[in-house]
């Protein structure tokens, strides 16, 4: 079974892979971990994420691996662990202006394509079931608005102790979804055989319950 989620940010696409990982026991890969990765190193580089004459020659010293571990997907920059390190609001930024790049989405496609073959996996991000995973069995294209997006992003934010604004927030996503869906290749977009999710006025069980049932009447 190969299941594809691709959506803007912060529409859920990673809390629902994991879950659909654990019910049905595939492997969960989490693509936008190896963009955010690229664009940690550019930041270290100093280099501009968005000139491509400055980023490709810094691939050349890039190694990214996955790991999965029963802390789930691990990706490793260079040797370092550097999955927590990722998750900033700039390192997004970076990872959105990394993707623009042809050079760079090139890079990258090997790895992700060498996951997709590896038989039960449920990958999230921009491209799967356009690019990487073309032959997917279901493909979820996860939407909601941008501010229930924004509103859900604040809410884990404020949870975990992290001091944050919902208008940065808000702002930040307008950003990134436009230069994600507008960009020359491979633009967040659905696959015209996605299904289109909308999840702005359904909970966590609500959308879990809603997706198996679409993946039970696929699989009959
Ligand atoms: O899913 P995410 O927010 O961790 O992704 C970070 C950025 O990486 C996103 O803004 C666009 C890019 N990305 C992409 O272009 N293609 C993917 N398959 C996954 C992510």
């Amino acid at each position: 079974m190969k299941i594809a989620i691709d959506g803007p940010s912060g529409a859920g696409k990673s809390t629902f892979a994991k879950l659909l990982a654990k019910k049905l026991s595939l492997v969960y890969v989490d693509t936008g971990a190896l963009y955010r990765s690229i664009g940690l190193y550019v930041k270290r580089k100093g280099a501009d994420p968005k000139n491509e004459a400055e980023v490709l020659p810094l691939l050349n010293g890039v190694k990214l691996e996955l790991k999965y571990s029963d802390m789930g997907q691990r990706v490793i920059l260079n040797g370092e662990d550097v999955s927590d390190l990722i998750r900033t609001s700039e390192i997004s930024m970076y990872a959105s202006d990394v993707s623009k790049l042809s050079g760079v989405r090139s890079f990258l496609l090997e790895i992700q394509k060498d996951m997709a073959k590896r038989g039960s996996v449920v990958m999230d991000g921009r491209d799967i079931g356009t690019v990487i995973m073309p032959d997917a069995d279901i493909k979820f294209f996860m939407v909601a608005t941008p501010e229930i997006r924004a509103k859900r992003r604040f809410k884990e934010l404020c949870e975990k102790g992290i001091e944050c604004s919902y208008d940065d927030i808000l702002a930040d996503m307008i950003q990134r979804d436009k230069n994600d869906r507008e960009r020359d290749i491979a633009p967040a977009v659905p696959a015209e055989d996605a299904i289109h999710f909308d999840n702005s006025d359904m909970n966590i069980e609500e959308t879990l319950d809603a997706m198996i049932k679409i993946i039970d009447g696929i699989k009959k």
